[in-house]
């Protein structure tokens, strides 16, 4: 992810299409751009969504502890057994993988679907395994008009596959949960990437823990509440069937053992109650960030943000960004997510003095 020419934070704006793009054909957009290509030494990070700075210090101390034990291979028992806790579910239901990232690798390498759908806006990876694995891939583009919820009636019956995320990156919109089951019926894999959904308070409309709606696989990550991007760590609950098909794919000893560590440290009561905490104050933070925004004149919030990312429209866009980049601050540019152009963009919820300072450099490039 995030290099050389594919990844400049400021080449050219690609095109949005909206089509049904067979898998060999060229992607209208840079599926493999990520916000990690978009920050740099002196700039202020409001481009990638890992929402810490490090990890608690007590992860830390257990990632330390756990170097002693690098001379044994990875055993995933403890760790499977924990998020298996953690989410009411049978250990049969859990795979830990290497981030989230590597799950949908994993699923687009396994499944054989004849009609993948994928709801955009949205993170392009699952696209991009999609069709590195071959699959032909149809897009479904919500609309800023609707806030760009999703009417179910908008999945076409014949999709065999469906991926969407909740919260979902870059829209920060949170989808119902009852809007996810609708999606849900025999003969289909809905895909739910919930990478974010510990941003969200007492993650409301979660469908981690239900086994009552057929074909869901929810893909989950620490790396972003934990600021663990570097270390590798997620997981996927799903059917044991589909769990079982997805570890024989899955390369041997794939997540490290600190990474196992990490995994069982983030599923105990503790710290899931930080997480919680965590979630609280973003929650404030976010809304000091969208006041301030909507103070900075022609900048336009199309929905109430959910997650730790506010997306914004304001024309210029590509010039905005460059002079925010000048002044020392990084944000996400969104025209590389199918469905958004160059006029949006996403900015990370920090803490208030940093989205303060952030507010007075986009006032004075906007004005
Ligand atoms: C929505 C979403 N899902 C998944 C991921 C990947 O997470 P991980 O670091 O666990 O691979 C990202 C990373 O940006 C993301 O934004």
């Amino acid at each position: 992810m995030g290099n050389d020419a594919m990844t400049d934070p400021d080449g050219p704006a690609p095109e949005d299409r909206d089509d049904r793009s067979g898998a060999r054909v060229t992607p209208d957009v840079d599926l493999r751009h990520h916000g990690d290509a978009e920050i740099g030494p002196g700039l202020v990070d409001l481009a990638v969504n890992v929402r810490l700075a490090e990890p608690p210090s007590w992860l830390v101390h257990r990632l330390a502890t756990s170097l002693r034990d690098l001379a044994a291979y990875p055993d995933t028992t403890r760790a499977r057994a924990a998020i298996a806790a953690r989410h009411r579910r049978p250990v049969a239901d859990v795979l830990p993988t290497a981030g989230a990232a590597e799950a949908f690798v994993l699923l687009a390498r396994t499944l054989t679907p004849r009609h993948a759908v994928v709801v955009h806006p949205q993170f392009t990876e699952p696209e991009a395994a999609l069709r590195a694995a071959g699959h032909p891939v149809d897009r479904v583009l919500l609309d800023e008009r609707d806030g760009f919820a999703l009417d179910p009636a908008r999945i076409p019956e014949s999709a065999d596959l469906v991926v969407l995320g909740n919260p979902t990156n870059p829209t920060s919109v949170l989808h119902p949960a009852t809007t996810i089951a609708a999606l849900a019926r025999p003969g289909r894999i809905l895909v739910v990437d919930e990478a974010f959904a510990d941003t969200v308070p007492g993650e409301p409309e979660s469908v981690a823990d239900r086994r009552d709606l057929p074909g869901l696989v929810v893909v989950r990550s620490l790396t972003k509440t934990w600021a663990l991007a570097g270390l590798r760590i997620g997981y996927v609950l799903a059917s044991p069937d589909l769990v079982r098909i997805l570890t024989d794919a899955q390369p041997l000893w794939s997540v490290s053992t600190p990474a196992l560590i990490a995994a069982e440290a983030c599923c105990t009561p503790e710290a899931l109650a930080q997480a919680e905490a965590l979630a609280v104050t973003l929650a404030a933070d976010r809304s000091y960030l969208v006041e301030r925004l909507r103070t900075v004149p022609g900048m336009r919030l199309p929905v109430v943000p959910r997650s730790s990312f506010v997306l914004a429209r304001t024309e210029g866009g590509p010039e905005i960004r460059k002079q925010l980049r000048e002044r020392g601050y990084a944000v996400r540019r969104a025209d590389t997510f199918p469905g958004l152009g160059p006029d949006w963009l996403r900015i990370a919820v920090r803490d208030r003095a940093t989205t303060l300072a952030f507010a007075a450099a986009l006032e004075g490039v906007v004005r």
